[in-house]
């Protein structure tokens, strides 16, 4: 998708569209900037109350105009509530409504909002759009009628100069989005370890500024990364650790590790999932896609900041081969594991990735992202992920950054005492801790391999996937993450 900037209504060229956004002020609904002859248009829907300004509301209007055929009049709801976050779903509804009208071309009366900075006006709108401008249509083969019709060029009138870098700025984000969802949504079997590693591979041949690093089995059984190595033993194919490193600041030493769950398909192992739990997991390598699309926009945004990405990558299979519940296994740490429950596979490779971290990668904070617990899903649903972490300043930031891009996180505690959920009897400690607190004991484990460093911990199991589309998330993989870290990233130092 393109965007341009015009200066005002009279330079702006034809299209299949033209948006006029209204609000609500004091009871009546208005234009939020005059529309001149426009306005003759406009006016009967006002009168009628057919239109009533609501947030998302959109009214066609067929018009004989020199310039489109079509007006839309857009909602914008309650001018005092007016935020970044309901004119993103504002633009989102219009958007939705354009590819049901197959509408590939449209001008955009910016909206100026005196409460609102203009770059935070232009990143809702280009937001708004952008994130609901995706289609998923790999393994379609259908007619080329039947394929969704997106948005092509969209052009923001009255909007000042800058806009258009703002927008592009927006664009970059999004484009990093849209990587985080093909690899969620591409088939298990596609996506595989070695596919992602070829996705970092790609990146460090299009950015001069990354550098690709990938252990292949041998060199993890060199590494002796035992629990990575562990769950992939029930495997076709090779596991893989995926490391890119990304200097922007070459001048210091500061560096953002974060590390993302790459289970490219998670049967459950020999404590197999049921029908019903499995159909989704393809889905379990969404921290490590969040990872991706994540250093995709660090590079192509030229981010002053150095960012390095940790993706260890398997399948959690099953046949003869597979780890066994009640065996015991070694990490990279040297801690000894005893499996309870080979479904609880994506904290056994985490810890070897964060234990590879610590010690050899010289990290200043270490985030991790992961498709880690179905509990999480039952307590926060699908509109918020959580987060742990052993740094108040650190969790503080992040919630920022949640709030910022509207990728809210919450907080759960990591009291010391949720450690006694994760003894054994025969090894160092187990890999599950009962029902109770479910992501908790998952986080705690995960923090018995980070040391003393600063650590962050997102459990995304009931964001990174979701089975219905809402506002501007698709149905399926939604890349949740990747706005959050590119504004946590910027927002640092
Ligand atoms: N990949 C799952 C978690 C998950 C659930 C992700 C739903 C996305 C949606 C994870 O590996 C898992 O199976 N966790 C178990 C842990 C349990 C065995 C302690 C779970 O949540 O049931
Ligand atoms: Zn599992
Ligand atoms: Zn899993």
């Amino acid at each position: 998708m393109e965007f341009t900037v015009v200066a005002n209504l009279d330079n702006r060229k034809n299209a299949d569209l033209l948006v006029l956004p209204f609000w609500q002020v004091n009871g009546s609904v208005k234009g939020v900037t005059a529309y001149g002859k426009l306005e003759s248009y406009t006016k009967t829907p006002l009168e009628t109350s057919d239109f009533k300004g609501k947030e998302g509301e959109v009214l066609y209007l067929y018009v004989d105009g020199k310039h489109e055929k079509r007006i839309v009049m857009l909602g914008l709801g309650d001018s005092l509530k007016l935020n970044v976050e309901r004119l993103r779903r504002s633009f989102s509804s219009l958007t939705k409504s354009c590819q049901a009208k197959k509408i590939k071309n449209i001008n955009v009366a910016t909206p100026l909002i005196p409460t609102l900075s203009e770059e935070d006006v232009v990143r809702a709108i280009s937001e708004g759009i952008l994130l609901s401008n995706y289609a998923f249509t790999r393994y379609k083969t259908d007619k080329k009628e039947n394929l969704p019709v997106l948005l092509e060029k969209v052009t923001l009138i009255q909007a000042a100069k800058q806009a258009l870098g703002i927008a592009e700025k927006y664009q970059t984000i999004c484009e990093g989005v849209y990587l985080a969802r093909d690899l969620v949504n591409g088939n298990a079997d596609d996506i595989t370890p070695q596919f992602l590693s070829g996705v970092a591979t790609g990146l460090a041949k299009e950015f001069k500024s990354i550098k690709t690093t990938i252990f292949n089995k041998k060199r993890l059984e060199k590494e002796k990364m035992g629990l990575l190595l562990a769950v992939n033993q029930g495997s076709r194919d090779e596991p893989a650790l995926i490391i890119l490193d990304y200097i922007g600041n070459p001048k210091s030493k500061d560096k953002t590790v974060i590390v993302g769950k790459g289970v490219t398909f998670d049967t459950g192992g020999l404590n197999l999932k049921g029908t019903g739990g499995m159909e989704t997991m393809k889905c379990d390598m969404g921290g490590a896609a969040t990872c991706l699309g994540t250093i995709y926009v660090a590079a192509k945004l030229k981010l002053k900041t150095n960012l390095t990405v940790v993706i260890p990558s398997t399948e959690n299979s099953i046949s003869a081969e597979c780890y066994k519940p009640g065996d015991v296994y070694t990490s990279y740490s040297g801690k000894t594991v005893e499996i309870g429950n080979t479904d609880a596979e994506g904290r056994l490779i985490l810890a070897d990735a964060l234990a590879y971290v610590v010690k050899n990668l010289k990290p200043t904070r270490i985030i991790d992202f992961a498709t880690l617990t179905g509990a999480i899903e039952i307590a926060l649903g699908n509109e918020t992920s959580g987060l742990m972490s052993n740094d108040d300043a650190l969790a503080d930031s992040l919630i920022r950054a949640g709030s910022d891009t509207f990728e809210r996180v919450w907080r759960l505690p990591l009291y010391e005492e949720y450690r006694d959920q994760l003894k054994s009897d025969v090894a160092d400690i187990r890999n599950i801790g009962g029902r109770p607190a479910g992501s908790i004991t998952a986080a705690i484990f995960l923090q018995e391999f980070v040391g003393n460093t600063p650590w962050a911990h997102f459990d995304i199991a009931g964001t990174a996937f979701l089975n219905d589309a809402r506002r501007y998330h698709p149905k399926h993989g939604t890349g949740i993450g990747v706005r959050l870290m590119i504004d946590f990233l910027q927002n640092l130092g």
